[in-house]
């Protein structure tokens, strides 16, 4: 009963009540350089874009249709995708934060092979987050659509990003956001297999080529 209740919940205004002080928090934690902030955003960004593409892509395929916690998870689609932006975009500010407990110069820091896609993901996850307004969808039209998929370029470059950040600066070897991103890859390439509409996975797969490259460029031979 409390769980069907869920659905009568405004998802949009519940994301905001608990984001705001919780990446509160967690930027402070990244000023005096304390605990795991980092991690933990990457995760919870990472989790709630799926939330913002995996129901649609289910609905399209006709999976769970009459589920209400999924339509109501679609409704809320564009709210939860400027929340996604907003975590992830927190991460990169949070983790850039443990720069300054490096003796590295930020620059360097910025260049290494972990933090390399990331100077193509900040600004897609920017320029989502700018246009996210009835204003710019107005004013772009078409090409709103188009600047809003560039969203499938990330998957490929997060799996990259989130298991070389791990073992550079954790020191661990595996990035758990990679399981989540995989469930949302894999349900893409079936919606090509099946509808063969292919811009996301194309763009999934442009993804990856860029990181198959930089992860070439660093090591040569
Ligand atoms: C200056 C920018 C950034 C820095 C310095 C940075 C740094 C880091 C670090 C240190 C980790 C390891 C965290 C841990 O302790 O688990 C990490 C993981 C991760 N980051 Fe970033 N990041 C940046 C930007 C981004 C952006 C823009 C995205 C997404 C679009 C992103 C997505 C992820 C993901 C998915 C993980 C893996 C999380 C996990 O599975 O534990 N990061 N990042």
């Amino acid at each position: 009963m409390v769980l069907l209740d869920l659905v009568k919940i405004d998802l949009k205004k519940w994301l905001w009540i608990i984001s705001i002080p919780t990446l509160l928090v967690l930027l402070t934690l990244g000023i005096f350089q304390a605990g795991e902030p980092a991690g933990f955003s990457a995760i919870t960004g990472t989790v709630l874009l799926t939330l913002t593409l995996l129901p649609s892509m289910l609905m399209r395929l006709g999976f769970f249709k009459e589920n209400p916690y999924l339509r109501w998870l679609v409704k809320y689609r564009k709210d939860l995708g400027i929340i996604s932006g907003t975590w992830l975009l927190s991460h990169a500010l949070i983790s850039a934060l443990f720069f300054f407990k490096r003796d590295e110069s930020i620059l360097n820091q910025l260049l290494e092979p972990p933090l390399q896609p990331v100077w193509i993901m900040i600004p897609i996850l920017a320029l989502m987050l700018i246009t996210s307004n009835k204003a710019s969808e107005r004013k772009l039209g078409r090409q709103w659509r188009n600047l809003h998929s560039l969203v499938w370029l990330l998957p490929g470059l997060m799996v990259y990003h989130g298991n070389l950040a791990i073992a550079n600066f954790e020191k661990e070897d595996f990035a758990p956001a990679i399981i989540i991103l995989a469930v949302v890859i894999l349900v893409a390439i079936y919606e090509f297999i099946k509808t063969r509409s292919y811009k996301r996975v194309l763009l999934i797969l442009i993804g990856f080529i860029t990181a198959v490259v930089l992860w070439t460029i660093n090591n040569p031979g």
